[in-house]
């Protein structure tokens, strides 16, 4: 296992990435984790990610005491990068200054002497890099020698090759550092030993062990569909390790698409053939929502409306089978998890957690059944991969994610003021229909209509009119974790909104958002 300890760059799940990508596993916890959560992974090497910190900081986070003693005694490599490479040389008595020459953005470095680090390389050798950095070493600790330097002279990568320590002042994770990923490879598989070998399939095998050895013989499972890709792998596999004993629910909760309940009912019978019952609850979720303006407000109550119903549906079976189930199984991915719970002392904990996931952040404490979440370590390509392996529908597994608060995050404000609801949903359906129909929906990671709070003067038919404002949102991404808009043809745009404005009562203006993530996020609440 390669641990990764993020400091809070806005990089770091990029490490995790990469080095999947070279199919090896890698897991990334909280650079302040106890030492106890880093020895139970027992990992062969950790990297320390960057940061927006410095580490003269008063409480500038670092790893735990003890860190250095225990990889030192088990053998183990580390690689720092950025602030973690200034938390080594800081940490281990070497010295970090606030910069002279403070270095952001591309930049190229030297390789000064024969090192393990670019031991594929010569010395004189250059290369060009993403520097962020704004502190730097400026003198090492005992033993450490500097292997590459900026062109402004500064420490670029430093190695203990005996103590195992290694540092990149720059970032190999990102694509800005072209030959980062030879960087990153080279360390793993060179330097520090690791085989290569992680597989999905693997990922199947241990998940599907787990399962087993988690839910005794006679206990029964409910898992909530949502008609999405997660939901629907995620059901698939715990129905590969319990069989019937897993009873899955579809919740209308009066927050869906145009049509979505019809067409995922009928897709789950005739594709999936796995066992659904359907709950309308649009009352209890329109009723419980009814004012609601705060997004964060409206996620925790749309988690808690979730959680009451899937109690409500265990005490049904819990009659049928006289047994209660005692677990949920939900499509949690690994973003959720990273976006929801950002580590203590990172740049992201001081600006606060930037939404609660309904299935991560807004789950009630006081829940009584225990979650199964068996794809809370993958990303969604890892998932849309696992789903082709459990032979999920192509179908399936090509659909656009949709949030689980659905479209209470796109009405902005009250959802249940007026027809907003209706309206968007038929706004939408235009718009994603549109979409399908130019032969874009694949190259395309999400699309979808905002429905916006305000009114604007327009002229229809002759007539003055008053209504509402609707923006149509599509970004491309790999995992959701960072998006770009999707730059549609003007006259798609044209076709669409005219579309839009002659048929949807209510609307008399279509705007695009053209914000990528960040500074925006993909969902408007
Ligand atoms: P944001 O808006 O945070 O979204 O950039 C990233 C991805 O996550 C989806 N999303 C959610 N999915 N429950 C979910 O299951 C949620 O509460 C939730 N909020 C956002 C969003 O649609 C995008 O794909």
């Amino acid at each position: 296992l390669i641990l990764i300890l993020d400091y809070g760059s806005q990089y770091t799940h990029l490490i995790t990435r990469r080095i999947r990508s070279l199919s090896v596993f890698s897991l990334c916890i909280s650079g302040t984790a106890p030492l106890k959560s880093i020895t139970d992974l027992n990992p062969s090497v950790i990297i320390l990610s960057g940061g927006p910190h410095s580490v003269h900081e008063p409480h500038a986070p670092s790893f735990p005491d003890g860190f250095i003693e225990y990889v030192e005694s088990k053998g183990v490599f580390v690689l720092g990068i950025c602030y973690g490479l200034q938390l080594i040389v800081q940490r281990l008595g070497g010295e970090v200054r606030v910069g002279e020459k403070q270095e952001y953005g591309r930049m190229e470095i030297e390789v000064v002497r024969d090192c393990g680090l670019f031991g594929y390389r010569g010395i004189g050798d250059r290369e060009v890099v993403w520097m962020s950095h704004g502190d730097e070493a400026v003198r090492l600790p005992d033993g450490f020698e500097v292997v590459a330097r900026s062109q402004q002279g500064a420490v670029a990568a430093v190695e203990n090759r005996a103590r195992r320590f290694y540092g990149l002042q720059y970032h190999p994770e990102v694509t800005h550092s072209p030959q980062g990923m030879e960087t990153l490879q080279y360390f793993l598989f060179d330097v520090c030993g690791v085989t290569a070998g992680w597989k999905m399939e693997d990922v199947l095998d241990e998940e599907i062990k787990v399962i087993k050895g988690m839910v005794g013989p006679e206990d029964h499972v409910i898992c909530a569909l949502s008609g999405g890709v997660d939901s629907t792998v995620a059901a698939t596999l715990v129905h590969k390790a319990i069989g019937e004993r897993l009873h899955c629910v579809f919740v209308d909760n009066g927050l869906l698409r145009y049509k979505e309940r019809e067409r995922v009912m009928k897709t789950f019978e005739r594709d999936l053939h796995l066992p659904v019952t359907c709950v309308d609850a649009t009352e209890q979720f329109l009723s419980n929502l009814k004012g609601v303006v705060d997004p964060e407000v409206k996620r925790k109550i749309i988690g808690k409306e979730f959680i009451s119903i899937f109690d409500a549906f265990a005490q049904d079976l819990e009659h049928k089978l006289g047994k209660r189930p005692g677990y949920l199984v939900q499509g949690t991915l690994y973003p959720d998890v990273i976006e929801s719970c950002p580590p203590p002392g990172s740049g992201r904990s001081h600006s606060h957690t930037i939404k609660s996931h309904h299935n991560v952040g807004g789950l009630p404490k006081d829940m009584k059944l225990k979650l199964i979440e068996p794809l809370k370590l993958l990303f969604k390509d890892e998932v849309r991969e696992l789903g082709r392996i459990l032979e999920v529908p192509v179908a399936f597994l090509k659909r656009h994610p949709f949030p689980g608060p659905g479209l209470a995050v796109r009405v902005l404000g009250d959802v249940t003021e007026g027809n907003a609801l209706e309206i968007l949903r038929q706004v939408d359906e235009i718009f994603i229909q549109s979409i399908k129909d130019a032969g874009i929906y694949d190259s395309i990671w999400q699309a979808f209509a905002v429905f916006l709070p305000i009114k604007s003067v327009g002229v229809q038919g002759d007539q003055r009119t008053h209504s509402h404002v609707v923006a149509l949102r599509a970004v491309t991404s790999q995992d959701g974790m960072t998006a770009d808009w999707y730059n549609f043809e003007h006259k798609f745009l044209d076709d669409v909104a005219r579309k839009i404005c002659n048929s949807v009562r209510g609307v008399n203006r279509v705007v695009q958002d053209i914000t990528s993530k960040p500074p925006s996020t993909i969902e408007w609440e």
